[in-house]
């Protein structure tokens, strides 16, 4: 098999580029380098030969084109991800999440050596779930413009199933962590902050459910799929350990070291999806796959790999990063302090 990871310079694409690597397989990664992509995450297989880096948009179908040839495989990662940049600008994402889902579909249409097209889905396609969990053949109800947009993608994906048998699967995978991710998101942003003694910005009263998946076990579970999956078909991914945003909160200040006193609630984010749970019976029943690392371990060795990797993301932290923290959080937390919360 021959891969072309798209995204594969973000988080999760790092950690299954780097999971595939270890394989031995063939790998092109096509990678926009967004704010989020970082292609240094890769260097090493690149500089052994291990994977070949393309920088450049999957909207663009030269770049696709050139990317795509010799792949049999395509794991598709790219899109823009963050709930809170979506509400700022849409437009990015129905953009890349939509536009670029259907110019590689277009591609990989034409492709007669093609075995899999994967479309790497969230569960947030569900909305919010307030009792029970979420099974594969319930309806969508997205509710901010990043979950519409990966809707629409994966729709669309499996439209090319049904209307030119292209070999289409959709995976929706719960909320991610480890190491790579980009500091913009819950985890990471608490941890490095709390390791630099700066506050912790919670959005309303911080009981937002979320179902915490390790980034290890989602690389498993996909190539599971790749492996083992039916073209057709939509797999939900999840590790079933779900914890308030207070509760997450809480373990990161205990591991890192830092006091409670650094919490602030803050306004909440618009049309806050209040809890995702998913019924992951179909990919352990069908496929055999099971999440190995539970939200303790999974969290400490998170919370390691950001202690060990301060330059990583202190790079980060120091460049743009720095005015998009001050246009989404510095009023907020003004607000939040004279209100004494
Ligand atoms: P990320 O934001 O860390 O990385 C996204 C990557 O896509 C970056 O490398 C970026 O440069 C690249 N990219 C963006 N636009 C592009 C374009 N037009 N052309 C080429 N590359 C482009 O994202 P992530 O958290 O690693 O998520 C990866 C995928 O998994 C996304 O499709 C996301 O919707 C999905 N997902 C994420 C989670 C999660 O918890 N992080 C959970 C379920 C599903
Ligand atoms: O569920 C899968 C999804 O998980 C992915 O599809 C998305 O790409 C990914 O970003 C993530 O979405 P969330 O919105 O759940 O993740 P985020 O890390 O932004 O927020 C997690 C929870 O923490 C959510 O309830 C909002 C809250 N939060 C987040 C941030 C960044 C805060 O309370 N404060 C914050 O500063």
């Amino acid at each position: 098999m021959k891969f072309l990871v798209t995204g594969g310079a973000g988080f999760i694409g790092t950690n299954f580029t780097r999971f595939l690597a270890r394989q031995g397989v063939g790998i092109t990664v096509l990678d926009k380098l967004t704010y989020a992509g970082r292609r240094e995450n890769l260097k090493d297989l690149e500089e052994a030969g291990l994977i070949e880096f393309v920088q450049g948009d999957i909207c663009d179908p030269a770049a696709v084109a050139k990317a795509m040839s010799g792949a049999d495989v395509v794991v598709n990662f790219a899109a823009e991800t963050h709930v809170d940049r979506s509400i700022e600008d849409p437009s990015d994402f129905v953009r890349t999440d939509v536009e670029g889902v259907r110019v590689l579909l277009e591609e990989f249409r034409s492709w007669k050596k093609r075995k899999l097209f994967l479309q790497v889905s969230t569960d947030e396609v569900y909305g919010s779930v307030e009792t029970g969990s979420s099974r594969e053949a319930d309806p969508l109800c997205p509710r901010s413009p990043y979950s519409a947009s990966k809707a629409g993608g994966e729709l669309l994906a499996m439209s090319y199933f049904h209307t030119w048998s292209v070999p289409v699967i959709v995976t929706r995978a719960s909320n991610n962590y480890g190491p790579w991710q980009y500091p913009e998101k819950l985890i990471p942003l608490f941890v490095t902050n709390a390791m630099d003694g700066q506050e912790l910005p919670i959005y309303g009263d911080g009981l937002n459910r979320r179902d915490w998946l390790y980034v290890e076990d989602h690389c498993r579970a996909l190539q599971s799929v790749v492996e083992r999956g039916q073209p057709g078909r939509v797999y939900n991914i999840g590790s079933g350990e779900e914890q308030t945003n207070m509760e997450i909160t809480t373990s990161i200040l205990d591991l890192v070291g830092a006091d409670r006193s650094l919490i602030r609630h803050i306004s909440d984010r618009p049309g806050h999806d209040r809890r995702y749970a998913l019924d992951t019976s179909r990919i352990k029943g069908e496929l055999g796959w099971e999440p190995e690392t539970d939200l303790r371990r999974g969290l400490a060795s998170t919370v390691e790999w950001y202690k060990a990797n301060r330059q990583w993301w202190e790079e980060i932290k120091s460049g743009k990063f720095r005015e998009y923290y001050r246009q989404m959080y510095a009023g907020r937390l003004a607000d939040s302090k004279e209100a004494g919360r």
